[in-house]
């Protein structure tokens, strides 16, 4: 059995979108395909502004830039986090607070999150862990108490809702990833989402090098120039394009993988005295990005990890906390009080979750074999 630990789903459509892309020569961005990608997510999304970008890492970088996030601000967020929010941060000279997580999500704590804030703390990013949504009403309670910005890195959060909602238009910003490990993919992507109008206009001139050029384009200004600082943030057409025939099977997609997580769910159902599977609150429709569980101990998270392995099964583990990350050791003061992060970061297992495998029954009895070698 060669089962890869993630895959993008690529068909015919893809491809002609890439040919169409190269015959239609606009090859650096926003061009037709950008344009149209844009309208559509605005649509669907029901926000007022979307630009594309070439990954979330630049769209978080972006939002830290808009909100001004300078040296001796503080910005929380999770430690079982990937890289990009807290790099965002430093970038601007500011410091990352780590706050703990949710056991039954991983998710970032709202009581923790109050815990945290003082005079410095200008924003929080919440992060909607395995496409299910944080809890997005006490988190903007909060926000709104103490007058700060939120950021939601929706990094694995496409065509997630929370109460209805698409997750990252609930925030003052929202982040995607096209990521090639996310749902929905063009290889290297991302999206910058706000219905704010003023962080829009400021948005528009970072990603284009911090120049007016957008404005110019609309016929706003008839010379554009370097009006602020910024850098380049704007994805090809040839990749838009492609993600174009991707957001045509966002559907398709969500419902493939709705179905493995499931198999996965009751496969596991019979161990759950033991492993602690995933939950999705009430109120959160998830896109199933993601497949975890937590074992009983670090102990057994490794002899599960190793027994998947003997079944050529690539299963995982996620997020190294970022409190605990020599990047982090090595520049900050750290944060001891992060017992839960640790405990449940030390038990977490992923497994592959992607279209095709939702036929496999040879795969899912090797993955039943597994646990019962060990549970
Ligand atoms: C939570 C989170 N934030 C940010 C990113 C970065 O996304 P990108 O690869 O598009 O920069 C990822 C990617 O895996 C992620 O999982």
């Amino acid at each position: 059995m060669n089962i890869p630990f993630n895959e993008p789903f690529i068909e015919k459509e893809e491809e002609k979108a890439i040919v169409r892309a190269l015959r239609q020569k606009h090859l650096r961005g926003d061009g037709p395909s950008t344009q149209r990608v844009q309208e559509e997510m605005e649509e669907w999304l029901g926000v007022d502004h979307v630009l594309m970008t070439t990954s979330c890492t630049h769209a978080l970088e972006m939002a830290m830039m808009v909100l001004g996030i300078k040296e001796g601000d503080e910005v929380i967020m999770p430690s079982f986090n990937f890289v990009s929010s807290a790099n965002a941060v430093v970038l601007r000279g500011a410091k990352p607070i780590f706050a703990e997580i949710r056991p039954e999500t991983m998710n970032i704590d709202p009581v923790d999150i109050e815990r945290k804030i003082n005079n410095r703390t200008k924003a929080i990013v919440p992060v909607h862990y395995a496409g299910v949504s944080c809890d997005m009403d006490a988190i903007m309670d909060i926000a709104a108490q103490h007058d700060l910005y939120v950021v939601e890195d929706a990094a694995q959060g496409i065509d997630a809702y929370y109460n209805m909602k698409p997750v990252g238009t609930i925030g003052d910003i929202g982040c995607y990833s096209f990521h090639d490990t996310k749902n929905i993919t063009c290889g290297e992507g991302g999206a910058f989402i706000t219905n704010n109008d003023e962080i829009a206009r400021k948005a528009e001139i970072i990603r284009e090098k911090g120049t007016n050029r957008a404005a110019f384009i609309r016929g706003e200004v008839d010379k554009y120039t370097w009006v602020s600082e910024g850098s380049s943030y704007i994805p090809s057409d040839i990749l838009m394009s492609l993600l174009e025939a991707q957001l045509e099977k966002r559907k398709e997609i969500k419902s493939k993988r709705r179905q493995i997580w499931q198999q996965y769910m009751d496969l596991f159902s019979p161990y759950a005295d033991v492993l602690r599977l995933p939950v999705i609150p009430e109120g959160r429709d998830s896109n199933y990005h993601i497949f975890h569980f937590l074992a009983d101990s670090e102990e057994q998270q490794q002899a599960l990890i190793d027994s998947f392995k003997e079944e050529d099964i690539p299963a995982t583990f996620h997020y190294v906390p970022l409190h605990s990350a020599p990047f982090f050791e090595s520049n900050y003061e750290v944060n001891n009080f992060l017992k839960r992060t640790q405990k449940y970061s030390d038990r977490l297992i992923r497994l592959p979750l992607y279209p095709g495998l939702e036929a496999n029954e040879f795969y899912f009895s090797a993955v039943k074999k597994a646990i019962e070698r060990i549970v």
